[in-house]
């Protein structure tokens, strides 16, 4: 039994592999310091980054070090810069970035020992989580730009089959009643998962599973993108300006859509969930099927309740400390899997794929929840509230196990589509 030390040792080191592998030993350099969108930062930004945030919080707030380079704070803090800037910033250089993470991470893994696991910052490990999840979700942004990215093929699918596509029933019921929504006690949560708090939720209707191509596809060939009945206000306006008839990396070639996925191009899988729709395409969507898009409090409903022994589970299958192989996480598929599979990871309530394959748009604003505490600091969370952000649940292909569960929240534009981003709809009962 590892304890947690050895255990966030062992974290570090496999997000650092992971980011290594995104970057340094994945392009070159004229491409690692390229911006490939206004979206984007160049990936030479987020590799010093993810060693500034870990220097900033582990070194320097843990462990009381004294600063290594206080001179480039400014150059990676996310809120001086905005993404679209990033290029233009004196920024290190890739061989700059890759050893002056290395020389944090060496004094982080020395100072382990004699930082105690007490208090408010590092009491149960705590910061020690924020930062190894931090560098996963840059992790997941930097694929985001990989996506984005011109050029030949930069990542290579791993090898072995897909899991199979499963049959279930097209939709489950979920009675109404209430349940706990968010933690109280996950050391690997963050301030916006807390406070755990009592939800009372009408009966509803849940797809089981998310949206796939095919259906998506028949909204697109039934002249969905072009009919304004389906269209919230403002995502006809981004429809119109945008003139997007499909979602993001598709097109269609001799009556084939195909997609662009990482330098690929491949006929679109009809089985596989949507992904880079943005949430005015699901709501869309959903008017035309008659649907609507879930709430979060629904979505984590389905993903966590079990009904029979009235408790909350971290995961839909179950409280294994972290989602393991009943699910698409972590890049372990380079894409979503076929709908219907890992049956073996359906909540209590019978829902498959609540967690990896596709992020799920809800039909939730992200805000505090009640009693909402900023820890430790504003930036991670609370400055997005009441902003016109949606939340999103459950994790995507590309979002690292560590952060998939079912309070884990995350939130973006309701335009934004670079995501790895889909959905499932649900209906009144
Ligand atoms: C939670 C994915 C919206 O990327 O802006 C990274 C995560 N916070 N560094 C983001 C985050 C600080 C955040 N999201
Ligand atoms: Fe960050």
């Amino acid at each position: 039994m590892m304890d947690v030390k050895e255990r966030i040792i062992a974290e570090l080191t496999a997000a650092r592999d992971r980011s290594f592998g995104l970057t340094v030993g994945a392009l070159d350099d004229p491409e690692l310091t390229s911006q490939v969108s206004p979206l984007m930062s160049p990936l030479v930004w987020d590799l010093a980054h993810i060693g500034n945030y870990e220097e900033q919080w582990l070194l320097r707030a843990a462990a009381g070090a004294t600063a290594i380079r206080a001179d480039i704070d400014d150059i990676y803090d996310a809120f001086e810069h905005p993404r679209a800037e990033r290029p233009s910033l004196p920024l290190l250089t890739p061989a700059e970035s890759r050893a002056y993470i290395t020389t944090v991470r060496d004094q982080v893994i020395d100072s382990l020992e004699k930082v105690p696991f007490a208090g408010a910052l590092a009491g149960d490990g705590f910061v020690y989580h924020m930062v190894i999840q931090h560098e996963h979700q840059h992790d997941e942004t930097m694929l985001a730009t990989h996506q984005l990215r011109k050029g030949a093929p930069a990542l290579l699918d791993p090898p072995g089959p897909s899991p199979a596509a499963g049959t279930c029933e097209p939709e489950v019921l979920i009675p109404g009643g209430p349940f706990l929504m968010g933690t109280t006690d996950d050391p690997w949560a963050y301030d916006n998962e807390r406070p755990g708090h009592w939800v009372e939720v009408p009966s509803f209707h849940l797809d089981t599973t998310p949206v796939g191509n095919a259906a998506y596809a028949a909204f697109v060939e039934a002249g969905g993108y072009r009919d304004r009945r389906w269209w919230h206000p403002k995502g006809w306006e981004w429809r119109s300006s945008s003139g997007k008839e499909a979602p993001g990396f598709w097109h269609r070639e001799g009556g084939q859509w195909l997609r662009r996925r990482l330098g690929r191009v491949e006929p679109v899988p009809m089985d596989e969930p949507v992904q880079h729709v943005n949430w005015y395409e699901a709501d869309a969507y959903a008017r035309w099927a008659g649907r609507r898009l879930p709430t979060e409090a629904e979505w984590e409903k389905a993903a966590s309740w079990d009904p029979v022994a009235e408790r909350k589970r971290r995961l839909p299958w179950g409280d294994a400390g972290e989602a393991d192989d009943h699910a698409n996480l972590g890049q372990r598929l380079l894409h979503p899997a076929p709908l219907g599979s890992y049956p073996e990871g359906a909540s209590a309530y019978g829902v498959r794929q609540l967690i990896g394959d596709v992020w799920e748009w809800t039909s939730t604003g992200f805000d505090g929840y009640p009693g909402f505490r900023s820890f430790p600091y504003k930036e991670y969370s609370e400055v997005f509230f009441g902003g016109d952000y949606k939340v999103l649940k459950g994790g995507s292909w590309a979002t690292h196990a560590l952060s998939g569960r079912a309070t884990f929240r995350n939130w973006d534009y309701p335009i934004r589509r670079q995501i790895f981003a889909g959905f499932r709809c649900a209906r009144d009962a």
